[in-house]
């Protein structure tokens, strides 16, 4: 569900017209539903209510500073997987004791950082990391708490790219290390080792492979009560699908009513890290016809957008649905829709069914709000695009477009 419809023919972000937005702030530009936004939030949060987990909103999703204190307002915490990211979750306002930090390559600067601000718990990837932990909480003279991310084994069917509960990834700790980690945990005297965290894979239509994973942690949770080891936290990650075409992707409700009553039983404090549910749907981008061509062979409509501006289409094949601003009738015809950049992966669509368009139309990519800006680059100079937030029938710029100065910031010219 989210709040881009037709309105008299006229694409309309909740009560806004695209075109309006488009005719001041230019294009391409991305543009996100506050309402969506929050809307999908306060789903999670009333499924899970019996629980009154942390929601850490995953901002590698969407790290714009107004998306991110508009859920932190609603009481989110984050999830965070980089120094930067901490920064501007701090700078959105977000409370430290909600922060969640995970990433299988934490440098020192970033754990220091980390300690210095008194986030949350520290998801751990990897035993060195624990004693690098360990050891710089040591010479800041902190205790910190954390969990061990502990990779479940389980199959995902979801991308291979986005699949992070298997043994051939690079995520999380193996159940074996784990348990010999928490038996002789004495040793990391500055950790506290207070939880456990799971995250099997992105874009997961289907309850099976999270209860899956969910009661393989529970058991091991069991296993360390049994030998007399307590935690407090168990965090399960993110992962939650959507709908991009013709998926039918459980609900929060749907996901709740199966996890649940297994979290419940654990008696610990529950904490989650959607992402993509609550930003997905919530954004898409807007890209203007520059020119129609047709070779014989193919029809190819050339926007102003590109892979650098929305990359998820060529990185993973990724089906975004793409309409027409301004809704026309006519016959659909197959093309390609494509960006101006030097690449034949540089694509939104292939074969895909559109009415006909020309010059200056305006293209909604759909469902674009995760994993698009945040995935944007400056390749063949471009600049980044402007991001836009609408609420009711107001819109406000939340990121301006890139100037030609921001793209050559810090760039130097030398002579030896
Ligand atoms: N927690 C951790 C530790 C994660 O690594 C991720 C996503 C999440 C939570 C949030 O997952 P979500 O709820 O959004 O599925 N760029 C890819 C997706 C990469 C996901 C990375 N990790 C895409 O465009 O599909």
């Amino acid at each position: 569900m989210h709040d881009f419809h037709f309105k008299n023919g006229e694409l309309c972000c909740e009560n806004a017209k695209v075109s309006a937005i488009a005719q001041r702030v230019g294009t391409p530009f991305y543009l996100y539903s506050y309402k969506t936004l929050t809307d999908h939030f306060l789903k999670i949060q009333r499924a899970f209510a019996p629980l009154d987990p942390l929601i850490c909103f995953a901002m590698k999703s969407n790290g714009n500073l107004s998306v991110v204190k508009s859920l932190v307002e609603l009481g989110a915490g984050i999830d965070i997987v980089s120094i930067g990211e901490l920064g501007k979750a701090l700078l959105a306002g977000a409370d430290p004791q909600k922060i969640v930090f995970a990433s299988v390559g934490k440098t020192e600067e970033e754990i220091a950082f980390a300690i210095e601000t008194g986030i949350l718990l520290f998801n751990v990837e990897s035993e060195p990391e624990l004693a690098q932990i360990n050891l710089i909480a040591a010479k800041m003279k902190r205790r910190v708490q954390a969990a061990l991310r502990i990779n479940p084994d389980v199959p995902a069917p979801t991308h291979e790219y986005t699949n992070t509960g298997s043994l051939k990834k690079k995520f999380g700790i193996d159940l074996g290390t784990a348990r010999r980690i928490f038996r002789t945990q004495a040793q990391y005297s500055h950790v506290k080792i207070n939880g456990v965290h799971i995250h099997i894979g992105s874009q997961i239509i289907g309850p099976r492979p999270f209860v899956g994973a969910i009661k393989k942690v529970a058991d091991f949770i069991d296993g360390l009560r049994a030998e007399g080891i307590t935690i407090e936290y168990l965090d399960i990650g993110g992962g939650l699908g959507i709908i991009y075409k013709d998926e039918n992707p459980q609900t929060a409700q749907q996901y709740a009513d199966k996890v649940v009553p297994i979290l419940e039983k654990t008696g610990l404090k529950i904490i989650m890290e959607p992402g993509r549910f609550i930003v997905g749907n919530a954004g898409i981008f807007v890209t203007k016809v520059l020119y129609v061509k047709d070779n014989g062979l193919k029809k190819f409509v050339i926007v102003d957008g590109g892979m650098n501006d929305l990359i998820r289409p060529m990185l993973y094949d990724a089906y975004h649905e793409i309409v027409p601003v301004a809704q026309t009738r006519g016959v659909p015809q197959k093309c390609d829709v494509v960006g101006p950049i030097c690449e034949s992966g540089d694509f939104f669509a292939h074969d895909r069914l559109l009415p006909r368009v020309k010059k200056n139309d305006l293209l909604a990519v759909m469902s674009a709000g995760a994993y698009g800006y945040v995935m944007s680059s400056n390749y063949n100079v471009r600049p980044r695009v402007a991001e836009v937030m609408v609420r009711s029938s107001k819109f406000k710029i939340v990121k301006e477009r890139e100037t030609f100065k921001d793209l050559v910031r810090g760039e130097k010219i030398i002579s030896w």
